[in-house]
């Protein structure tokens, strides 16, 4: 029998995903097997299915509000690499459908072409690891307590011998969604994110794009890339500028139709409906999708490049869509402005090929940073948009009677 998709991924009729997310990075230490790593992670889900019923480990008989926990796991190649690996690396998981390393010496593209590029400070990719771990929960604390309790039980298993913790926490990365439904460029996000009827069929691996390896049928592919704005270049930009390059108006998130006669941007003019002020109030649905345009900065801008088959079957791997469930973030930061502000990027697609495409091809995101014509870029621009850490993990199905998600993974 196949298997179902885990929780985590809000992607039902009227479904939003809840407010706080938490990514966890775990590592497996040198030599650990994969029956070792895997009985780590059967307690760990354990821990885990205690806490979305409220039970803490430590609090026996005084529960407390799971905050609406989820949580999803996902395996990263690496983990077929672990000695005694029950299950080899899915086809569809190959090199080519994964994202490079970051330069030793800071930076580096992320894929091939002029796109997307590690921040210069970052010397070591901290989001490709054995295991990601994803809590979803309306609190913050119901995101990060699960993080502390990972690291009570390893902590608790850690080798005798060498005092270390044969599976260990390499990086937690922690996101928020908006009640204005806005990212840190001031526009509004997530408006066009696929079809409620149609995103099943992008996210769920079935029998043809398993490409053989049947075990993942009914599971998903999350990629992750926590990405750092550079607002101080997106401030020096006009909001004309601002609205090219995203491919909608600023304050009504109306798409753009084309240019005016003096080259600035031309909002869809039906559009927000009287009485309305912004896309996403009721009475603009037909508008939050931008239509086809002829103008070639319009076609040039964010929204245009990042979704070009859009008429397409979405169930078909060839239109490229992908399922988006992104957080923001601010962190501090050592340099001015004192924070970092961002997007915790988050897609589930039933193969990393859709969101690879999307990423290296030209005339798609691969010859620019975020958007614009690519030998017409607004100074800066080709670094507005820096890469904090990436990966990509196999998220494999339920499966009745598994102790948890992909334990045959471990032997
Ligand atoms: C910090 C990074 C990013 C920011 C601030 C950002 C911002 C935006 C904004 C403002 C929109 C328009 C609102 C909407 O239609 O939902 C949008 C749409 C979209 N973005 Fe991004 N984006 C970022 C990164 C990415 C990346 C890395 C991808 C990679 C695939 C991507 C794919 C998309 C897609 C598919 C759409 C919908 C296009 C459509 O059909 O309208 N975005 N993004």
């Amino acid at each position: 029998m196949a298997g179902t998709l885990q929780e985590g991924i809000f992607h039902g009729p009227g479904a939003s995903p809840p407010g706080h997310c938490t990514q966890l990075f775990l590592r497996a230490d040198r030599g650990t097997g994969a029956e070792r790593v895997g009985e780590l992670l059967a307690e760990l889900w354990g821990v885990y299915r205690d806490l979305t019923r409220g039970t803490v480990r430590d609090l026996p008989g005084h529960p407390v509000d799971p905050g609406g926990l989820q949580v999803l796991i996902g395996y990263g190649p690496k983990v077929f690499d672990l000695a005694g690996a029950g299950r080899t690396l899915p086809a569809t998981f190959a090199p080519e459908f994964r994202f490079r390393s970051a330069s030793p010496s800071g930076g580096g593209p992320l894929l091939s072409g002029r796109g997307l590029q590690y921040a210069p400070d970052v010397r070591q990719n901290p989001a490709t690891e054995e295991v990601c771990v994803q809590f979803t929960a309306d609190t913050a604390l119901g995101v990060h307590r699960p993080v502390v309790e990972t690291w009570k039980l390893l902590h608790d298993r850690a080798d005798p011998a060498l005092g270390v913790a044969l599976l260990a926490i390499s990086a937690v990365f922690t996101g928020f969604q908006r009640a204005d439904g806005r990212s840190w460029i001031d526009f509004h996000d997530g408006i066009s994110n696929l079809r409620s009827d149609q995103r099943a069929r992008v996210i769920q691996i079935d029998g043809e794009t398993a490409a053989g390896d049947d075990w993942i049928i009914g599971g998903t592919y999350l990629a992750f890339l926590r990405l750092a704005v550079d607002l101080d270049l997106w401030r020096d930009l006009t909001r004309d500028q601002q609205e090219l390059l995203v491919g909608r108006d600023k304050l009504t998130g109306s798409p753009l139709v084309g240019r005016t006669p003096e080259g600035g941007p031309r909002p869809d003019p039906r559009c927000p409906v009287a009485a309305t002020t912004e896309v996403v109030d009721a009475g603009n649905e037909e508008f939050r999708e931008p239509g086809t345009v002829d103008d070639p900065v319009v076609q040039a801008s964010h929204v245009h490049r990042a979704n070009q088959n859009k008429f397409e079957d979405a169930a078909r791997p060839n239109s490229l869509r992908i399922f988006r469930q992104g957080y923001e973030f601010l962190e501090p930061s050592p340099v001015a402005p004192g924070f970092r502000a961002g997007l915790n990027f988050v897609s589930f697609q039933d193969t990393p090929d859709r969101l690879i495409r999307v990423l290296r091809q030209q005339k798609w995101l691969g010859d620019v940073n975020f958007g614009g014509e690519a030998g017409q870029q607004p100074a800066g621009m080709d670094r507005l948009l820096t890469v904090r850490g990436a990966g990509i993990y196999l998220v494999p199905p339920l499966v009745p009677d598994e102790p948890f998600p992909g334990a045959a993974v471990f032997g």
